[in-house]
């Protein structure tokens, strides 16, 4: 029976939708599907919806709604995103719509006390590598080289190196940029020069079990794999001089990250323990050391809400693949006893 009022005691017993805490903080009203992945149950799920349609807008009333029915406290809720500018921007919407939420006193003081932890892909996997480092056997000090210094430090073997580059017909500074990006590749994938070699070896026997001489493209594939082939010993160099100097770049802290996190499931355990919801942001973004790590930590079933936008990625040219929010389901399955009622996919609407 409804009353048309109730007081704050009787609301606690009762959980808020998405609509009534929107009303209750001012806040403009969720749409029917962002309503549903507001209050969707505790388990993985993704949503696949077009620029400006209100994809991080849902995330942040997510962390809300969470909070305010008493289902995860704030500290527990751990928020990705790719630029420092968009984490700030979340982290502050959250900690307004909370210190409102406290202000309407229409939720225990206890449940909004603290603010999630919102950081960048990178500054998550920067995080894992200081606390974790030593498990893989790598100084936690280890210095975090810019991309300027990156660069300037290929520059410098690419100037000094005497080994064969018959294959290599372009200028320095595009050896110098291949270098980085294959170096960057290799990170991205976890994988070393020989394996790059390795390919090379399979690829050669191919061609030789061929009957007839090789199609045009398959000429084509075997030239690019020797010019790749021809950079392994720079991108050598340049992991020999990162190592002496005790420095790292973006693409190998990703990587040692993801290695960290997929050989030592007692820091998926500390995570997860940690972190009780996930959310992450901008996931078409992630390129494949990023999923390795997330579905290591997170993909045994815990709560992670990914939204992201198909057409609008923009790292494609280093790694990043849309592929990883179709593949969101696969990787981050439901638990092995399922929730009821809990959707794997969402959609929203274009706005
Ligand atoms: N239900 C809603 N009602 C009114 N404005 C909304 C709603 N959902 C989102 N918005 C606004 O629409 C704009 C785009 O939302 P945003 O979450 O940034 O989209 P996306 O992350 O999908 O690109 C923002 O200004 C946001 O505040
Ligand atoms: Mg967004």
């Amino acid at each position: 029976m409804t009353t048309g009022w109730e007081t704050a005691r009787e609301r606690t017993t009762r959980v808020l939708t998405p609509t009534e805490l929107a009303r209750l903080l001012g806040q403009p009203e969720p749409t029917v599907e962002q309503a549903d992945v507001i209050a969707a149950p505790l388990g993985p799920g993704v949503v696949i919806a077009g620029a400006g349609s209100g994809k991080s807008e849902t995330m942040a009333g997510r962390v809300v709604w969470l909070v305010a029915n008493g289902y995860v406290r704030p500290e527990h809720v751990l928020g990705l995103t790719f630029t420092r500018k968009a984490a700030a921007e979340l982290a502050e919407r959250v900690r307004k719509r909370l210190e409102q939420l406290r202000a309407t006193e229409q939720v225990p003081a206890g449940l909004v006390e603290g603010d999630p932890a919102v950081s960048t892909y990178n500054s998550y996997a920067a995080r894992l590598v200081a606390d974790h480092a030593l498990r893989e056997a790598v100084e936690p000090s280890t210095r975090l080289l810019s991309q300027g210094q990156a660069w300037q430090l290929v520059a410098r073997i690419v100037g000094s190196y005497d080994g064969p580059m018959d294959a290599i017909t372009v200028k320095p500074a595009t050896v110098v940029r291949r270098v980085l990006d294959l170096a960057g590749e290799l990170a991205d994938h976890l994988r070393t020069p020989d394996d790059v070699r390795g390919v090379g070896r399979w690829i050669d026997e191919r061609v030789a079990a061929l009957p007839k001489r090789p199609g045009k493209d398959t000429a084509e594939l075997v030239t690019t794999q020797r010019k790749r082939e021809q950079l392994l010993p720079l991108v050598e160099r340049y992991a020999r001089a990162k190592a002496a100097r005790e420095v790292m770049d973006y693409g190998d802290q990703v990587a040692l990250a993801a290695r960290i996190a997929t050989r030592h499931p007692e820091v998926g355990m500390i995570e997860r323990s940690r972190y009780k919801v996930v959310l992450l942001d901008e996931y078409q973004d992630t390129s494949h050391a990023q999923l390795l790590l997330l579905r290591a930590l997170f993909g045994d079933g815990h709560p992670v809400t990914a939204v992201g936008d198909p057409c609008q990625s923009i790292y494609g040219w280093r790694g990043a693949s849309a592929g990883n929010l179709t593949g969101f389901p696969t990787d981050f399955p439901e638990a092995r006893t399922p929730r009821p009622g809990s959707a794997a996919r969402h959609e929203l609407p274009q706005r």
